[in-house]
């Protein structure tokens, strides 16, 4: 592997799980989770959302760092390593469509961020009165400035991304996630003084059982991949800058938990809100910041917390795109040999077009739909229901059944130095349980069983 021999690696144990976790946590979290469970039942959707990322979610993402590490390639590369003369790097493209369908959807939700942050700096965000915010709300989704935001957010990422992989992505995460997390305690406390407070958790956390459909299975399966950064690559990209010491399952669990625990956290602060405030949990994309604004408005000093919440989500949303971008400039460097300026910018270029349609979906757009969707849904359908499980079930397929096993537990264990005890666990899941839950999931959703 000589050629890769000038990679650069992450050059502490903590930065790798503080990147991936940097990957992991973002809108997805904080913004996907609760739309998704609002517009699922709540307590059914998170049961199966529980169940689909330690039971498929974290053998996956084992999978995908055990095959980017071995290789040190990116997705192409490892499948070709692993199988050569097989055909199933071209999981790789499915992977790079994923990534520039959800880079474009998701600069404008980022692009939402800054426009929450700069307009509570400047106060213009006023939160002692919620009609504001809600009036607020309305000019973020439906005017020219969500569009502008969008170019902003893509500026920014591609400016990082120019800059190089370790050192920009490592230290504003290092730092960052940890604030988060606290600042998001501090809002999940804050909940539990609301009146809405008792039936917003019943919501969250008292499945109904006979909620559980096709579509709360399918949107469960596509949230636990979209929160994990998994299925097209991602973390299996950032691995192949993991060093020999770092422990890949022990930091897959750890990754998997630190990712579930902010997603439980956002659900904590939203749903009381929703309740207390006579909001629709199921409002979709637009739920989050339609209720935040009610929650800061509570808030002694709302704006203070406000800006510092939406700094701290743009932040979040910066390290997870960056990641996301990962991919396809990869793929244009290493494949297509282009040099990383220019492929940068070709990664920058096409989700800018996406970013834009997908911005103007919510106004002039609002009407072009295809199969009812406008197209911020369809591109969030698109790849985070269909591409990325289908990834997950190439990657668990190919690993279970076809990567050498010794290969994989020499990865696993680090080469022998420690014991991984539940390999063989693991590889009954990446052969059958994976494979086959996906392939289920699917068939039902489409009406087979
Ligand atoms: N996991 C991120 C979030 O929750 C989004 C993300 C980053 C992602 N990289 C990805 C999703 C790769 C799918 C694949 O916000």
């Amino acid at each position: 592997m000589s050629e890769n021999n000038n990679r650069a690696v992450f050059n502490s144990k903590f930065a790798a799980i503080a990147t991936t976790v940097g990957s992991a946590v973002g809108l997805g979290n904080i913004w996907r989770f609760p739309y998704e469970a609002g517009v699922h039942g709540g307590g059914a959707f998170m049961i199966c959302y529980m169940a689909f990322v330690f039971l498929i979610g974290v053998p996956v993402l084992c999978a995908e760092y055990s095959m980017g590490r071995a290789t040190r390639s990116n997705i192409f590369g490892a499948y070709r390593k692993l199988a050569p003369g097989k055909r199933f790097y071209y999981s790789g493209y499915l992977g790079i469509l994923a990534s520039l369908l959800i880079l474009s959807f998701y600069s404008v939700v980022a692009g939402w961020t800054i426009e929450y942050c700069i307009a509570s700096v400047s106060g213009q965000l006023d939160f002692s009165n919620s009609e504001i915010g809600h009036y607020q709300f309305m000019i973020l989704t439906t005017g020219w400035r969500p569009v502008v935001w969008t170019i902003i957010f893509l500026a920014i990422n591609t400016y990082i991304l120019l800059r190089g992989v370790t050192k920009g992505i490592e230290r504003a995460s290092n730092i960052l996630m940890p604030l988060l997390f606290i600042l998001l305690i501090a809002f999940c406390i804050n909940s539990f003084t609301l009146s809405g407070c008792r039936e917003g958790l019943t919501f969250l956390f008292s499945p109904d059982f006979s909620k559980i459909n096709s579509s709360v299975l399918l949107g469960a399966l596509g949230q636990a991949f979209f929160s994990m950064s998994l299925g097209l690559g991602c973390m299996m990209t950032y691995a192949s800058y993991f060093t020999k010491e770092t422990r890949l399952g022990r930091t897959a669990l750890i990754t998997s938990i630190l990712d579930s625990m902010v997603a439980i956290l956002a659900g904590v602060i939203i749903f009381p809100a929703v309740f207390s405030f006579g909001i629709s949990p199921e409002a979709g994309p637009t739920l989050v910041f339609e209720v935040l604004p009610y929650i800061f408005t509570q808030l002694p000093g709302g704006n203070i917390w406000s800006t510092l919440f939406f700094l701290l989500l743009f932040l979040a949303s910066l390290t997870s795109t960056v990641s996301m971008s990962e991919i396809s400039i990869a793929f244009f460097c290493e494949e297509k040999k282009m040099t990383r300026k220019k492929a940068t910018m070709l990664s920058a270029a096409i989700s800018l077009i996406g970013g834009l349609i997908c911005a103007l979906s919510f106004g002039p757009l609002s009407d072009f739909t295809i199969f009812g969707l406008t197209f911020f849904n369809l591109f969030d359908y698109l790849s985070s229901n269909i591409c990325l499980p289908l990834g997950g079930m190439i990657c668990s397929f190919f690993t279970g059944w076809l990567m050498d096993r010794k290969l994989l537990k020499k990865e696993l264990t680090n080469n022998g130095r420690y014991a991984f005890r539940i390999f063989p666990v693991l590889i009954f899941f990446l052969k059958w349980i994976c494979p086959a839950a996906i392939f289920l999931i699917f068939l039902n959703s489409i009406g087979i069983i």
